[in-house]
């Protein structure tokens, strides 16, 4: 199923409530929510507080990114402030299997993410573990970037070695996805679209219509070919 994530790193935050309920006026499934540490990535961005307020203002499922070094630390606190989903980096953490068995233990959704840089293959003895994997397209640490070319072939072979695998878990694109490069990266195999400037630069609600409807219709279209 195709799901989008709008990422609420490019939100105006002084009306950060309204701008959620224009999303989902719009439709959606998920809000995606980008913690930065100024270490793992060069850039800082918000963290526990200002999720828990994002918990009150909304029921849809909540996606955190944890672009943070070491994010075994913050596991509990994460999940006290309401993540639904917890995504931590391979690059970031010396404990995979512990912190993905830590964020199941805690009811919620885990998944590992990866670097444009980051090969592959180093996913793969966490198939059975992951809930979701995130292949990133653009450097994390900022919104508003060009989505890297390089990363639609790692979304392909990663699909592909799921499916040999006899698995469908979830691959999560995050970073410079647009109307123009959306059905390159569906038909590629990726499900859980993120998109920042994509959805809110201009009309919130229509964008979040628009990208809603086209995944409404992609997924009835997968339901059609499979009966
Ligand atoms: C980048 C973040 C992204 C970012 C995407 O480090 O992980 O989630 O907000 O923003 P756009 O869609 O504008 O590239
Ligand atoms: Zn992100």
């Amino acid at each position: 199923m195709v799901i989008l994530s709008p990422s609420l790193l490019a939100a105006d935050f002084t009306v950060l409530g309204e701008q959620i309920k224009m999303v989902e006026a719009g439709g959606c499934d998920y809000f995606h929510f980008d913690v930065m540490d100024g270490m793992f990535v060069p850039n800082i961005s918000f963290g526990i507080p200002v999720l828990e307020s994002v918990r009150r203002a909304t029921r849809k499922v909540l996606d955190v990114h944890l672009m943070v070094q070491a994010p075994e630390r913050y596991i509990d606190k994460f999940a006290d402030a309401g993540a639904d989903i917890i995504t931590i980096h391979q690059e970031a953490c010396d404990c995979i299997d512990k912190t993905l068995d830590h964020i199941h233990a805690r009811g919620l959704k885990a998944g590992l993410a990866i670097k444009p840089d980051t090969y592959t293959g180093v996913l793969k003895e966490y198939y059975g573990s992951a809930d979701m994997f995130l292949v990133m397209t653009v450097e994390p640490g900022f919104g508003g970037q060009k989505y890297m070319d390089k990363c639609t072939g790692k979304v392909r072979s990663l699909r592909k070695d799921l499916t040999d695998a006899g698995l469908d878990t979830d691959i999560q694109v995050d970073g410079g996805i647009t109307r123009e490069n959306i059905e390159v990266v569906l038909d590629v195999g990726a499900n859980v679209i993120v998109m920042g400037s994509s959805v809110f630069s201009g009309d919130i609600r229509a964008n979040a219509a628009y990208f809603t409807d086209l995944f409404q219709k992609r997924n009835r279209d997968q339901k059609g070919s499979m009966s």
